[in-house]
């Protein structure tokens, strides 16, 4: 196993979050060797002399060999993670929007200079799927995947509902706690639960696509109508992200709020929890679960891309690879 040198991009939230796991994780092979932060005057947790505002003493510091990038700007996110990789560092980072807005530039980027990005962190917080997609289900496995994906709306809707909190309070609440972005629209507006699905899609089906091309609606448009209607029915309402693969092999995906009875099994995926049900063609339906959002449950899948690259794993993208060869095949005219 190789030791890693972690420089810091941020020191928020995520960050200190994984400050802290780190000290409590002494077996692993990883120290974070400097911290870049933005704002010179603001009081953190831990002395000044850890930090630097200049993110060249990170990215041109030989003995720094692993980026971790856990800052709030997905353009920022962007331009460091190249220079990262470009500069032959790996690069864990939890930016759904930066890995969901360049996930073909960012696949070229590791490939031309055979470094990995990880980045379970940005998908479902604690809960292990991108890695679970990528090593178990092969393409022809899967027939849909969908899911809880945003852990701030499903809090909201379990706040409002079951413990009758105005939508306003239960926002609030999810700030407070951390859950929810920095610009809550992404969240309640369906964007944040589009960026996990776009990686979901990408890693399912091996389909890259762009933002624009999924439709989204947030759960900011529900009204007391839907509300009294579902809890009349006995239903919940959960924002829901689905991705599914037609017969004729075409790929379908959407993030919407839907009705769901107590026989789903999203029904009891509540408060900050994420929940996803794979559809497969010889399992019939698996279903994870795991905690959403959060200082250390979000640190935790850092830590454990972190650990994964002290074995040099990498994501291998077989679904996309597979799909560019089928797509080869045929412009060679050869028989898929
Ligand atoms: N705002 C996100 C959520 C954070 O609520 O799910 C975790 O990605």
């Amino acid at each position: 196993r190789k030791t890693l040198n972690i420089g810091l991009f941020g020191f928020g939230c995520v960050g200190f979050g994984l400050y802290e796991v780190l000290q409590k994780t002494p077996g692993l092979k990883a120290n974070i060797k400097n911290i870049c932060v933005k704002n010179p005057n603001k009081t953190r947790e831990i002395a000044a002399e850890n930090f630097t505002f200049n993110p060249d003493d990170l990215l041109n510091d030989p003995e720094i060999n692993v980026i971790v990038e856990l800052i709030d700007d997905a353009d920022a996110a962007f331009e460091i993670t190249k220079r990262a990789l470009k500069s032959g560092k790996a690069v864990v980072s939890a930016n759904k929007k930066m890995v969901a807005e360049h996930f073909e530039e960012l696949l070229q980027l590791q490939r031309e200079n055979n470094v990995p990005l990880l980045y379970e962190a940005a998908c479902c917080a604690s809960m292990p799927i991108i890695r679970n997609l990528e090593e178990y289900y092969d393409n022809d496995l899967l027939e849909s995947i969908q899911g809880i994906v945003n852990g701030s709306t499903n809090y909201i809707l379990t706040k409002t509902s079951r413990d009758k909190l105005s939508y306003e309070d239960a926002l609030k609440e999810a700030q407070e706690k951390g859950f929810a972005e920095s610009n809550p629209i992404l969240d309640t507006g369906g964007f944040d639960a589009k960026y996990k699905l776009l990686i979901l899609l990408a890693h399912s089906f091996g389909h890259i696509a762009k933002p624009d091309d999924l439709l989204n609606i947030g759960i900011d448009g529900l009204g007391g109508l839907e509300l009294k209607y579902a809890s009349e029915k006995g239903w919940k309402i959960k924002l829901v992200a689905q991705a599914f693969k037609h017969s004729d092999g075409n790929v379908g995906a959407f993030v919407l709020p839907k009705f769901v009875s107590p026989e789903d099994r999203l029904y009891n995926v509540d408060d900050v929890f994420n929940g996803v049900v794979t559809k497969t063609s010889f399992a019939d339906e698996q279903f994870f679960v795991g905690r959403g959002a959060g200082a250390h449950p979000t640190a935790s899948a850092v830590l454990s891309d972190i650990s994964a690259l002290t074995y040099d794993y990498k994501y291998e993208y077989k679904k996309i690879s597979r799909g560019e060869e089928i797509a080869l095949a045929e412009e060679l005219d050869l028989n898929v």
